[in-house]
């Protein structure tokens, strides 16, 4: 079968297994043109297939030479569906880790259920050495079962303040569109809360202590996202920048915990903006994420994900140069927080219409960023190759 990308506005309906590949071994090749550093040894990632956890692990198990377990929801072949884009990519990993001699391990299902949990400590305790070094938590997700009240909670990509309407980009139809972010009742805030908030985090982090797989000096890590005046309305002032401030207190309260009991650290990390699955729907999103591209390549700090990352754990986790704020979130997103930056990216926001976004915004930049998550656009891969599925859906990550 010959696969061609799908799109649905902001969602990808088709996947490129060998794009995928590409996709892992530019990643796994920016981190070995790199200094290998000294991290954790043993880490657990949740979501870890794609975006910033896949990224994170990449980082870690290439230039830090860790045995990673990664916790990710993802599906492969079934009839006519392509499988997803994380379900290759781990594939991808998996493959280039086997060839280093890297161990790793992964958890295919859902990271909320109290299942998972007892399933990775029982592998932790039986065949990983029995302790973890560090916890990576990089869940995007929109839907969440709460294992104490079976209740399934939706989140909201909603405003909290005042209906908004503003422009996106259309993937599918490349164009520039407004878009409107309603308001969100209470019961959306604090569903959106329950999904993308701190609760699960700090249930892994419990059921990781009881279970007794922490280290001494044990480290983790959620990612959050705050961004700039021109996306408050939409993110800092909208449900899911609720559900991040939430995530943020939880790692107050774990930093207590962690640091009496194993003198270890808790910490939420501010990333930068980039298109992935989970940001390429939010509205308004995609072309904010577009100016940005423009202004930050050509001041020359523009970072793709593995850069993003990268500099996250060598510099501050593992390194000497923290940029930590006053409110003790370490920031990789101090670039595109600069102020030059964001003064240009106002002005351009100002002049942006329909007619000009190609030229005045990183559109192409953005669009092949968007595309490469799913595999397609690479320049060295054969799109016109008929793939044999059934022998790709006897790979399992
Ligand atoms: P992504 O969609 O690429 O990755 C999400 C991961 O979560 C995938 O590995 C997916 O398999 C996994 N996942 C989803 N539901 C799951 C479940 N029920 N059980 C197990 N795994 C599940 O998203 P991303 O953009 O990399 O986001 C990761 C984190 O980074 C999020 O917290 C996000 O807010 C944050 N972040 C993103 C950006 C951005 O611009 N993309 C910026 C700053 C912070
Ligand atoms: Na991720």
């Amino acid at each position: 079968m010959v696969i061609k990308p799908r799109l649905k506005g902001g969602l990808a309906l088709t996947n490129h297994p060998i794009g995928a590949k590409e996709f892992v071994k530019r990643q796994i090749d920016y981190v070995k043109s790199q200094d290998k550093y000294k991290g954790p040894k043993k880490v657990l990632i949740i979501g870890s297939s794609s975006g910033y956890g896949l990224a994170t692990r990449i980082s870690l198990a290439f230039g830090a030479g860790a045995e990673t377990i990664g916790v990710a929801f993802e599906k492969g072949i079934e009839g006519k569906r392509t499988g997803s884009a994380g379900w290759w990519n781990t594939i991808a990993f998996d493959e280039a880790a086997e060839k280093e001699g890297l161990k790793y391990k992964n958890f295919i299902g859902d990271a909320f259920s109290f299942e998972m949990k007892d399933d990775v400590i029982k592998f932790i305790k039986e065949e990983f050495g029995g302790k973890i070094d560090l916890l990576i938590y990089s869940l995007a997700s929109g839907v969440r079962t709460d294992p104490i009240d079976g209740v399934t909670y939706r989140s909201a990509l909603k405003s909290t303040t005042k209906e908004i309407t503003g422009p996106t980009i259309n993937f599918e139809k490349e164009t520039m569109e407004e878009t409107t972010m309603g308001v969100a009742t209470p019961e959306e805030i604090k569903s959106t809360i329950k999904v993308m908030g701190g609760e699960d985090w700090k249930l892994w982090i419990e059921a990781l202590d009881k279970g007794g797989v922490l280290s001494e000096g044990f480290k983790t890590v959620a990612y959050s996202y705050l961004g700039p005046k021109v996306t408050y309305g939409i993110y800092k002032e909208g449900t899911i920048g609720a559900a991040k401030r939430d995530l943020e207190h939880t790692s107050d309260v774990l930093n207590d915990f962690l640091k009496e009991k194993y003198n270890g650290e808790a910490y939420v990390s501010l990333s930068k903006a980039l298109m992935t699955k989970a940001s390429a729907v939010i509205p308004i999103f995609p072309l904010y994420a577009a100016l940005l591209y423009k202004v930050m390549k050509e001041k020359g700090i523009h970072e793709g994900t593995i850069q993003q990352k990268h500099r996250l754990l060598t510099q501050m986790v593992y390194g000497n140069h923290p940029v930590i704020d006053d409110e003790r979130r370490l920031r990789p997103d101090n670039w595109e927080m600069r102020e030059d930056v964001q003064a240009e990216v106002e002005a351009l926001w100002d002049k942006i219409t329909p007619e000009n976004f190609k030229e005045i915004s990183d559109y192409a930049g953005a669009r092949e960023e968007f595309m490469q998550l799913n595999g397609f656009d690479f320049d060295n891969v054969d799109y016109d190759a008929d793939l044999d599925l059934e022998e790709l859906a006897k790979l399992r990550p």
